[in-house]
């Protein structure tokens, strides 16, 4: 790999957007071709879910949650090659994908006290930078300052057709049902009233839905290089 010009190993680059819209894979090669780590905070509301599922906390109980969410240990490694992500010391990565997992993140992502409990998490990782972090509000709430900002989009069909197509080694998945799924969740993130799904006023907006993936990395590694040589 070429050494990158020291405005890189500062820069953070935020990637925000839906499900779907390209960002975990995209996130994970602009980190990868500018020697950057990586930060999934999805992956971390996720663990945050499944620790509270394991426990049995009733999810509509908002108190419950805030009380039962600071116990939770989780730790998300930052190398981009090998994304890890732990909960008290045990490897999550499976169980942060289950269906039920998926179903009840949006629920718990909506508690005020979960998301101050991972910003601080999410704030201290991001330290000095050479980040790249993704999620749904990096740009307007976690780094409000970040170097580059990117909100992806791209087509519901074209998003659920990609989150359908990752599902296929488990069993079967219906595009259609997929598409519905990432809808309600989309309406759900974007509506809450704690730091909902939005992109911020400086972000570069990139519609993926006719673009690879190569493209997409390729844009995002032209901006950061700008952004870091400035
Ligand atoms: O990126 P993902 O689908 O793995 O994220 C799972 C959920 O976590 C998503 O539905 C909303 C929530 N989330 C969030 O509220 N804020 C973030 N920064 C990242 C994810």
């Amino acid at each position: 790999m070429q050494p990158e010009p020291d405005g890189l190993a500062r820069l953070v680059i935020a990637i925000d957007g839906p499900a779907g819209s390209g960002k975990s894979s995209t996130s994970r090669g602009v980190a990868q071709r500018l020697g950057l780590r990586y930060l999934d905070t999805g992956a971390m509301y996720r663990a945050m879910t499944w620790h509270l599922l394991t426990r049995s906390v009733s999810l509509d109980d908002v108190d419950a949650v805030a009380a039962r969410a600071a116990e939770a240990k989780i730790v998300s490694g930052t190398d981009a090659s090998v994304p890890t992500i732990t909960l008290g010391g045990v490897d999550v990565s499976v169980e942060i994908r289950s269906d039920a997992t998926t179903a009840a993140v949006s629920q718990v992502s909506a508690v005020p006290r979960v998301r101050q409990l991972l910003k601080e998490m999410q704030r201290s990782i991001i330290g000095p930078g050479g980040i790249v972090v993704e999620g749904r509000d990096i740009g307007t709430v976690v780094a409000p300052d970040a170097g580059l900002k990117i909100y992806l989009v791209a087509d519901p069909a074209a998003r659920a057709e990609r989150r359908a197509a990752e599902l296929t080694d488990q069993h079967e998945r219906d595009v259609a049902l997929v598409e519905a799924a990432l809808l309600r969740r989309d309406v759900l993130d974007s509506t809450r009233a704690a730091s909902p799904l939005a992109a911020a006023s400086d972000a570069v907006v990139l519609d993926t839905t006719y673009l690879t993936l190569g493209e997409v990395i390729g844009a995002i590694v032209e901006l950061a290089r700008q952004q870091a040589d400035r």
